[in-house]
């Protein structure tokens, strides 16, 4: 059996070089070595309250970002999660092996149920049991993500061997994959926190569809750090972040990239890394606008066909292991 990779991106807010550096670039390397399916997963989105609309519209942009990432429908599955009912069924059984304690002690859940404060809803809290369940629906072996998922994977390993241990050895426990550099790539305002998709300020990411104009005007305002050299050094995280994203787009080596700006000021560092990112990114939103909706249409449904079957054969398992028995 060939080994398989699953992963996924929630179609919320626009997806950004963060997604694409820490997650994607890896799920187009990996998915000729591995069977791989990647999912949209739109169900874990509206674990934060979403408009339905935005909602149905981003869920198919998403998938267009995978195929202009470079994702093979040829080689890869490529679906969306409510297709495949399966990925609710599973979370509703993991949600009775995993424990209250575990789901509390979640960083994620932590930051994202302070932010909204109140009306925090139960599947925010219950969210890592459907990401498991997604992951363990395909006997996955490799889980591509960036470093913010860790703990996730690491929970979903938890629930796979505790199912295993009480019910018998229905599921593979999954690895994770992340990469040395680009796991986490770091906002722009801010460089001691994450690029995120959720960020209130649109400055600080550069999403996969801003134009040019928008990506030298982020990358003019992005902050620097103290002193004038520039290398890549812990001790200066805003430098470090701008100097990994140019490494990871140009696939020059950090001692080459060093090598290129010595003598130079972060001024022309800025405007070298949004010319980098433009050309990037130019044709990569051309593949995307050249996808007609008729064929996402229909990578999707056989996406969906491939998937399913694979979920179903999971599900019958975990049933009977259980003694869940219906007519
Ligand atoms: P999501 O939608 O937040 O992000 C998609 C992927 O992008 C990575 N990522 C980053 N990598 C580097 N730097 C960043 N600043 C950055 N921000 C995000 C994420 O780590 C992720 O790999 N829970 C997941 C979605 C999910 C999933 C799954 C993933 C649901 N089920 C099963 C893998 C397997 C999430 O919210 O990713």
């Amino acid at each position: 059996m060939p080994k398989r990779i699953f992963s996924g991106a929630q179609p919320t807010g626009n997806l950004h070089i963060g997604n694409y550096l820490g997650a994607l670039r890896n799920w187009v390397a990996l998915q000729q070595e591995y069977e791989s399916l990647y999912c949209v997963v739109n169900l874990h989105a509206v674990t934060v309250p979403q408009d339905p609309k935005a909602l149905a519209a981003k869920t198919l942009e998403v998938a267009r970002v995978y195929l202009a990432a470079g994702i093979d429908p040829k080689v890869s599955t490529i679906f969306v999660q409510s297709d495949v009912p399966e990925h609710a069924e599973l979370a509703w059984i993991l949600n009775c092996v995993v424990r209250i304690s575990e789901l509390e002690r979640m960083t994620q859940f932590k930051d994202k149920a302070r932010k909204q404060r109140e009306n925090v809803l139960a599947g925010l809290l219950t969210y890592p049991a459907l990401m498991a369940a997604d992951i363990l629906l395909y006997q996955t072996d490799l889980v591509p993500v960036g470093h913010d998922q860790k703990q996730h994977l690491e929970i979903t390993r938890d629930i796979a061997e505790r199912f295993n241990r009480d019910f018998g050895e229905t599921f593979r426990v999954p690895d994770a994959f992340i990469p040395k550099v680009g796991a986490k790539i770091m906002a722009l305002d801010d460089a001691s926190k994450k690029m995120s998709k959720s960020d209130e300020n649109i400055n600080g990411s550069i999403t996969l569809v801003d134009d040019a104009d928008t990506i030298r005007r982020k990358f003019k305002r992005a902050v620097t750090d103290s002193g004038t050299e520039i290398r890549f050094d812990e001790a200066r995280p805003a430098i470090t972040n701008m100097l990994s994203i140019f490494h990871l787009l140009t696939g020059k080596e950090p001692s080459e990239v060093e090598a290129h700006f010595e003598g130079k000021g972060y001024a022309q560092l800025k405007s070298e890394l949004a010319d980098v990112t433009i050309e990037f990114l130019r044709p990569f939103q051309e593949r995307m606008r050249a996808i007609s909706d008729e064929e996402l249409g229909r990578i999707l449904s056989d996406g969906r066909d491939k998937a399913r079957e694979i979920a179903r054969a999971t599900m019958r398992e975990v049933k009977e292991r259980m003694g869940i028995v219906g007519a």
